[in-house]
């Protein structure tokens, strides 16, 4: 890498990088990515090592505190977790003021700000108690916030967290569990929720952690920043193409377009339709997030008895674009979207909460960069350059002698 932040300095110029696709913002511990060869490791753990007993929480105290918790600090954090997952009761109120239409990211960004107001307490965050408290605080309450959220879409009561559950069954229960009937988890549901979670809880400077890193940057809270993050991961081209690639397969399959019809209008530059779920910044090489989740759906939705049309056209999609010339060219292979939203339907998660489920997952990322930030010796507000295209000087006008 090449250190340019005297560049102007030295030589009048400054470089112009529309997307930072080459630019560094900053030094992380956190990820690494290696986008030719398809590998992610987490603080030095490949991502695949997770998957044999994935446990979302662990996975979010090693992202955040750099390794992984001792049985002792593991104890203290989910009894944070545990302690702090109900709202504040006035919180219930906001829920009320959105109409049933309302997105639940749109909900979701608004209740993690609002929690700002209701914690005071946690903006305390000079000690790594304080932040500890913070952080656990905005993962366990992420949860509720998502689950309300949805019982207010579909207009049924808010069901309270319950002590006795671990974090994942805890977010089901609130989402599924009725007065007269308690949601009971399978334990298969349970490890895809804490997998899926897992392998979307980091990918360092993509663009709603960048967003997350930019606010933060002013010094804003940890709770305005991370509510930053959610409205960045909610476009399609981001966290929302896993609601766009379900949509684009149920298209398919309800014969609007074949799937030959799809990867033809996917590349034709005049109709600005994608092939969502592929594609990738960083990934030159096969999404190694896509290939556990491939693999995943193609066990677990036979054990749960799930038969999903869906599942099939996504293969045959991957097959007939990683045969095609266009996407061969451009290194355009399958990306974390492309499957995640298959096994999220098989486990009961309604389409309308998979961005809120990838924000739930993204969250220690994203706190684990805000802290990382905040640590960072001689940290500088985060202020790009720009090059300006516009008029050259005129004079104002004033109103009435403008026609
Ligand atoms: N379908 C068809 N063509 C594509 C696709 C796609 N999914 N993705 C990229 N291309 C083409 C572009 O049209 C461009 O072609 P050109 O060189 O002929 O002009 C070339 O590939 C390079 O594409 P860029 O847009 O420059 O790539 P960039 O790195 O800026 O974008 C992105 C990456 C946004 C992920 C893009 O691949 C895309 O839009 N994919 C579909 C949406 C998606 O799945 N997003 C989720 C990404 S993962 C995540 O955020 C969690």
């Amino acid at each position: 890498a090449i250190d340019i932040r005297d560049l102007r300095a030295r030589t009048g110029y400054i470089a112009l990088d529309p997307g930072y696709a080459n630019t560094g913002s900053c030094e992380s511990a956190i990820t690494f990515i290696d986008g030719d060869r398809g590998i992610l490791r987490y603080r030095g753990i490949p991502i695949e090592q997770f998957e044999q007993a994935p446990n979302f929480v662990e996975v979010a105290w090693l992202l955040i505190f750099g390794r992984l918790p001792s049985a002792e600090e593991y104890r203290a954090f989910s009894e944070q977790l545990t302690a702090s997952a109900n709202l504040d009761e006035s919180m219930k109120h906001h829920f009320e003021g959105f109409p049933r239409s309302a997105p639940p990211m749109a909900i979701l960004s608004a209740m993690i700000n609002a929690l700002s107001c209701f914690h005071p307490e946690y903006f305390e965050l000079d000690d790594r108690a304080h932040f500890q408290a913070a952080a656990a605080g905005l993962i366990s309450k992420i949860r509720t916030i998502a689950a309300y959220a949805y019982r207010h879409s579909v207009g049924q009561p808010y069901i309270y967290p319950n002590p006795r559950l671990p974090y994942v069954p805890n977010f089901l229960h609130m989402l599924f569990s009725q007065p007269y009937a308690e949601y009971v988890c399978d334990p298969l549901v349970r490890d895809a929720l804490n997998l899926i979670l897992i392998l979307h809880a980091d990918h360092e400077q993509n663009c709603s952690t960048s967003t997350v890193r930019m606010v933060g940057s002013s010094q804003a809270n940890l709770f305005a920043s991370c509510a930053a993050g959610v409205c960045a991961l909610w476009g399609p081209l981001h966290g929302g193409a896993n609601v766009a690639v379900i949509e684009m397969l149920e298209q398919i399959h309800r014969g609007q377009l074949s799937v030959e019809d799809y990867v033809r209008l996917a590349k034709d530059k005049n109709t600005k339709m994608r092939l969502m779920g592929f594609g990738h910044r960083i990934y030159k090489n096969l999404d190694p997030r896509a290939k556990i989740l491939g693999r995943v759906a193609e066990q677990l939705l036979p054990k749960l008895g799930v038969k999903d049309p869906l599942l099939d056209i996504a293969r045959r999609l991957e097959e007939i674009a990683r045969n095609d010339p266009y996407f061969i060219e451009r290194k355009l292979y399958p990306n974390v979207d492309f499957y995640s939203g298959i096994l999220l339907r098989a486990i009961g998660i309604p389409t309308n909460m998979f961005t809120v489920i990838f924000a739930i997952g993204r969250l220690p990322g994203w706190i684990a960069h805000w802290w990382e930030q905040a640590q960072t010796e001689g940290m500088r507000i985060a202020r790009p350059r720009q090059l300006y295209i516009g008029l050259t000087p005129s004079d104002y006008a004033p109103h009435e002698s403008r026609v």
